[in-house]
């Protein structure tokens, strides 16, 4: 067993710490409160090559491993997790259900737009009435011939009005129920396709969340990502690799939080002392430092399991459920830690702690990767 990271991961780390620090830092407490998408940093994110890390590069990609995934991710969340879910969103759902299940020409038409982030693209599962429950999808894909006819609502969507190119769930034969699905490519300006209002969020504020409406749009037979009847599988699969990505992002906010708690900690007096010198506050920080090396540990381990090939579903579900409760309970210490100060913007924990929420409910919630993991311990 060897925890050593190479220089390469080393590297990659150290790179996207320095962006973070540098182009995500400013203006990020501005972005929350204004709900502004982080688009410029985005831009530059495609052109450090952090938006299709995985890809391979005859793709534009950067051919790298889950794990500099993983470590690129914590540090970018560290500080703007709402850049960080349209990183996670376009890497390891659009990119990574291209790479696996597109057509070459699929691949050429668009992943090489989006592994370059010249292009951002939308994963399209959740509706008003299936969201947990994904396989009672009401989007309709009727089989027209050469064309599916699209019906239907999609909810949620993150970078919902910025992406180019999404990927839509919807069922095709009812009767079928969920080997009846088809995941199909969606291209923005497509007739009949339109974006509904902006979500007014808790946290994440700076990511675009939006319903989507479909009104007889007409989908060429070969935007259809693989075999009739593939879609529903296609979600699951590429979800599982989606939940490393959201299970990073939470140990981003948590290590974040932990970072700025343990400065402020010892520069923060009451009684005389550093609030550090105050055992409640170590023990505290202790706790914070030692649930997260083991969602760490979670994530990093899940990262491996993919990139061995070995099954990953078990370990990248354990790995989101543990490390969106870490993010939630440092998050929560983290303000606590800040007094009143922490409950104010100018300290970043209180946005961190808005931010720690959703990664117990989008990609599944805490309880369905309950589901997920003790399916997989029973079967
Ligand atoms: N890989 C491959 N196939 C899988 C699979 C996996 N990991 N998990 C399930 N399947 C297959 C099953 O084998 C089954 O197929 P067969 O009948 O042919 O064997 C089929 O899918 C249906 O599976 P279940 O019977 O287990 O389905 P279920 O109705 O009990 O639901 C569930 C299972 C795990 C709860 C699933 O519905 C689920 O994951 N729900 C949560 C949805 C979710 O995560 N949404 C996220 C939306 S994207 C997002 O949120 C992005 C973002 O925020 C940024
Ligand atoms: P419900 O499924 O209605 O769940 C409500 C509660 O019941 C939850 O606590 C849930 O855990 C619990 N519950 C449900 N079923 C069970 C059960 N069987 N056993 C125990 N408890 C259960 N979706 C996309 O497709 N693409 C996106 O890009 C995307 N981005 C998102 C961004 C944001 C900011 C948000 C808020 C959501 C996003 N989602 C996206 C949707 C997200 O995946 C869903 O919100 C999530 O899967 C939960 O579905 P729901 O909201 O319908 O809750």
């Amino acid at each position: 067993m060897n925890f050593q990271l190479t220089e390469e991961h080393l590297a990659v780390q150290a790179a996207a710490r320095d962006f973070a620090q540098t182009e995500l830092l400013p203006g990020v407490i501005e972005r929350d409160e204004h709900q502004k998408f982080p688009a410029e940093q985005i831009k530059k994110m495609g052109e450090l090559g952090f938006m299709g890390m995985m890809v391979d590069p005859k793709y534009g990609g950067g051919g790298m491993d889950t794990v500099s995934y993983v470590l690129a991710m914590e540090e970018i969340s560290k500080v703007d997790a709402s850049a960080s879910v349209v990183m996670s969103v376009n890497n390891s759902l659009v990119c990574w259900g291209l790479e696996h299940f597109g057509t070459e020409e699929q691949k050429q038409k668009y992943l090489t737009k989006l592994a370059t982030g010249e292009i951002i693209g939308a994963f399209c599962l959740s509706e008003p009435e299936a969201g947990s429950d994904a396989t009672s999808q009401r989007t309709l894909a009727e089989d027209k011939g050469d064309y599916y006819l699209l019906n239907g609502t999609k909810n949620w969507i993150t970078n919902g009005s910025t992406a180019s190119v999404y990927l839509v769930i919807a069922q095709t034969d009812v009767e079928k129920g969920h080997r009846g699905i088809n995941a199909l490519i969606v291209e923005r300006g497509m007739e009949g396709f339109e974006i509904g209002l902006k979500e007014n969020k808790l946290g994440i504020r700076g990511s675009d969340t939006h319903s989507l409406m479909f009104t007889d749009v007409k989908v060429p037979k070969e935007n259809r990502i693989g075999e009739d009847g593939f879609g529903f599988k296609f979600a699951m699969q590429t979800l599982a690799g989606g939940r490393i990505g959201i299970a990073s992002q939470a140990l981003g906010i948590a290590s974040g939080a932990m970072e700025l708690a343990l400065k402020y900690s010892k520069e923060r007096k009451a009684f005389g002392v550093e609030i550090a010198k105050h055992q409640a506050i170590q023990f505290k920080l202790a706790d914070m430092a030692t649930n997260i090396e083991a969602a760490r540990m979670l994530c990093l381990q899940a990262a491996y399991h993919k990139d061995q090939h070995m099954d990953y579903t078990r370990s990248g579900a354990m790995a989101k459920l543990y490390a969106s409760k870490v993010a939630m309970e440092t998050t929560v210490e983290a303000v606590q830690i800040h007094g009143g100060y922490g409950f104010v913007k100018e300290y970043h924990v209180e946005r961190l702690m808005r931010d720690a929420k959703i990664t117990q409910i989008y990609e599944g919630t805490s309880e369905i990767q309950k589901i997920v993991i003790s399916r997989d311990l029973l079967k």
